[in-house]
């Protein structure tokens, strides 16, 4: 199956946390600037995220209870920006993400191009919201996302050859347990807070099957700059 290399980016404490406290103190602080800048190192010409970390960051929230229009549009796939130089991938399977625009700008980050990647499960009032705005989305299973499919797509309707995951703990676990990611570029920050609540970097979904644990071959290790933070590359075993 045709699919891009994909990297598993991500920021965690000494006791696997993606998200807390931890974030906050100084020791983090170069580990996070670290974090920022490799996103470059890898070339990737699109970011994928799940529904929980892009409406904390990245869309305009939650759409709301839509009103009804009048236009139904097929549930077929829709590029809006076929030859964008980046694009972010929106995990939306029930389509509950608002938007102001079709492009996403962050400081310090070329702007990226919106593609929603959705189910059946939408209505055909989000559809139209999506159109409306010119955001390009995606077809991947029916009920369920079939991230097999959606990688699929995104190679063959957007040429992206180079895909970074950056969270959060499910979709970055959806997508190792189905042997669709090929690295992992890890980078610990020297600071544990304890948390019994923060997500951890892989966190299974209840929907999906048992599956026994998934192993790792180092590539290399490297202390950050000016910091107690380590920066891990792994491969995944297949
Ligand atoms: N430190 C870092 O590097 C970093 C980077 C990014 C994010 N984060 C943190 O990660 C946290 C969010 O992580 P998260 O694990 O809770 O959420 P997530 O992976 O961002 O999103 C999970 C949601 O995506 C939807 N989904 C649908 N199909 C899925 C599938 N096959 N696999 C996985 N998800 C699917 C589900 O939404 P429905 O249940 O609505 O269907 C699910 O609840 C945030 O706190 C964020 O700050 C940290």
């Amino acid at each position: 199956m045709e699919r891009p290399y994909v990297v598993c980016h991500m920021l965690a404490s000494l006791d696997g946390k993606i998200d807390g406290d931890f974030m906050t103190v100084p020791e983090s602080a170069p580990v996070l600037q670290e974090f920022s800048k490799l996103r470059d190192f890898y070339a990737c010409s699109a970011t994928l995220y799940g529904t929980v970390t892009m409406q904390g960051g990245y869309s305009e929230g939650l759409v709301g209870t839509l009103p009804h229009r009048g236009t139904v549009y097929p549930k077929e796939d829709f590029v809006a920006v076929p030859d964008a130089s980046n694009y972010v991938v929106s995990v939306d399977p029930q389509g509950i993400l608002g938007w102001k625009s079709n492009w996403i700008e962050k400081k310090n980050r070329p702007k990226a191009h919106v593609i929603e990647a959705l189910t059946g499960q939408v209505s055909d009032d989000y559809v139209a919201y999506l159109r409306e705005r010119n955001i390009s989305y995606l077809f991947a299973g029916e009920e369920l996302l079939d991230c097999t499919l959606l990688l699929n797509k995104l190679k063959k309707l957007f040429g992206i050859d180079r895909l970074m995951v950056s969270g959060g703990g499910r979709m970055n676990w959806s997508l190792l347990q189905e042997g669709l990611m090929d690295e992992l570029s890890l980078l610990i920050a020297p600071v544990a807070d304890g948390s019994r609540t923060s997500v951890s970097i892989f966190e299974k979904e209840d929907f999906l099957p048992p599956k026994s644990p998934v192993s790792f071959r180092i590539k290399s290790v490297e202390q950050i700059e000016n910091s107690d933070g380590l920066w891990l590359r792994y491969e995944v075993k297949r």
